[in-house]
C-alpha cells in the first residue's frame, strides 16, 4: 500500500503534468474529461488529501461543508476562484491555490484577438464566405472600426488588463485609459501613456473600445448593466475576457439588438457553458469558448504551477500562490 498522498484531479490536463503527477501521488485522473457532479466533489474531498478542480468546477458551501473531510487544500487550476465559495473554504479549513502570472499574455492576447474580430467584422465575414454569400469586393461592403489610434478603456487594471494595454499601445498606437480603485504605479502609467477615470462611468463614456479585467464574484456581479451600457458611444465595442457575470447579459442583447453599441466580443458567459440564445442570433457579437488560457504553453504552465503548490503543501512550506 503506498504512502504517497492521494490527490483527485477533476478534469484532464496536459499529458506531460498527468505523468509528473502520476510520479508523484497516488493520483485518480479523469481520462474521459467528463464534467463531474456535485456529489463526485463531495466524495473526492472525503478520501483524497487534496482535490484540484478547474474554472468550470463549482464548489459551493453544500459540496464543501461535506462532513468526514479528508482534503485540505484546493489547488485550482487556473487563475480566476469565482467557482469556489472562498468564505466556507476557509471557514471548514481548506486551504486554497491558484495559478496567477502564467496566463497573463495568452489571455490578454484573446482580449485583443476579439478586439479585432469585433471592430473588423472578422467572425461574421467568416460566416459570409462559408455561407457562399459573399458576392465580391465592393466600395461599401462590411465597412467597420479602425483599431489603430483608438482609445481602449480597461476595467481593472492587473496584469492581464496591462499586458492587453501594452499590446494595444506599443502595437496599435491606442490610447490607454483605465479605471483601478487605486492608481497603477507611475512606471507603468509613463511606459503606456496611460490616464486613470475616476469612475468607470467616465471611461465608458470617453472608450472606443471597453475591455474588462475584473476579477468575477459578488462585488462585480452585473458590474455592466444597463446603465452602463448606455453610456457607450454608439460607434464603441465590448470585449470580455474576464467572468460571464461581470456584465448582465440580457442588457448587452438588448443594447446589441438595438444598435446602441456597434459590437461585443466575448470570451466567457454567465452559465457556461450554455450560452443565451439571445447572442447566438446577433451578428455583432464574437463568440468564443473561453479559450483565453488555451495555449499548450499555457496550460502546461498552469498545471506546473499546481505542482508547485501542492509540493509546497505536502512539504509543509509556505505556497507560492496561496487564496485563502
Ligand atoms: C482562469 O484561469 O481563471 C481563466 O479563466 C482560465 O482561462
Amino acid at each position: 500500500m503506498s504512502n504517497k498522498p492521494k490527490v483527485f484531479i477533476t478534469r484532464k490536463w496536459p499529458a506531460s503534468v498527468e505523468e509528473k503527477l502520476k510520479a508523484r501521488y497516488q493520483v485518480t485522473l479523469n481520462t474521459e474529461d467528463r464534467p463531474l457532479t456535485a456529489d463526485e466533489f463531495r466524495q473526492a474531498l472525503q478520501h483524497y488529501d487534496a482535490v484540484c478542480p478547474t474554472v468550470c468546477d463549482s464548489f459551493p458551501a453544500e459540496v464543501l461543508k461535506v462532513e468526514n473531510k479528508r482534503c485540505q487544500i484546493l489547488a485550482n487550476f487556473g487563475v480566476g476562484y469565482n467557482h469556489i465559495d472562498i468564505d466556507t473554504a476557509k471557514a471548514e479549513n481548506l486551504i486554497v491555490s491558484n495559478t496567477p502570472g502564467v496566463l497573463t499574455e495568452s489571455t490578454a492576447d484573446i482580449a485583443m484577438t476579439l478586439l479585432l474580430m469585433s471592430a473588423r467584422r472578422g467572425a461574421e465575414g467568416d460566416r459570409l464566405v462559408r455561407a457562399r454569400q459573399w458576392q465580391g469586393w465592393c466600395p461599401t461592403h462590411m465597412m467597420s472600426s479602425d483599431v489603430t489610434g483608438a482609445t481602449l478603456g480597461l476595467i481593472g487594471f492587473g496584469r492581464i488588463a496591462q499586458a492587453m494595454a501594452r499590446k494595444a499601445h506599443h502595437g496599435f498606437g491606442m490610447k490607454i485609459i483605465y479605471f483601478k480603485p487605486s492608481p497603477a504605479d507611475q512606471q507603468t502609467i509613463d511606459d503606456l501613456n496611460a490616464t486613470r477615470c475616476d469612475s468607470i462611468a467616465e471611461l465608458m463614456q470617453q472608450a472606443d473600445y471597453v475591455s474588462l479585467h475584473c476579477p468575477g464574484g459578488e462585488a462585480t456581479h452585473h458590474l455592466i448593466d444597463q446603465k452602463m451600457l448606455a453610456l457607450m458611444k454608439p460607434t464603441a465595442h465590448l470585449i470580455n475576457t474576464a467572468r460571464g457575470d461581470v456584465i448582465d447579459t440580457q442588457a448587452l442583447i438588448q443594447c446589441l439588438t438595438d444598435k446602441q453599441i456597434a459590437g461585443a466580443g466575448l470570451d466567457v458567459y454567465e452559465d457556461e457553458p450554455n450560452v443565451a440564445e439571445g447572442l447566438l442570433a446577433l451578428d455583432n457579437v464574437s463568440l468564443l469558448p473561453h479559450l483565453g488560457s488555451a495555449t499548450i504553453a499555457t496550460r502546461t504552465a498552469m498545471g506546473e504551477k499546481v505542482l508547485d503548490n501542492l509540493q509546497a503543501f505536502f512539504n509543509r512550506q509556505p505556497l507560492p500562490d496561496r487564496v485563502v
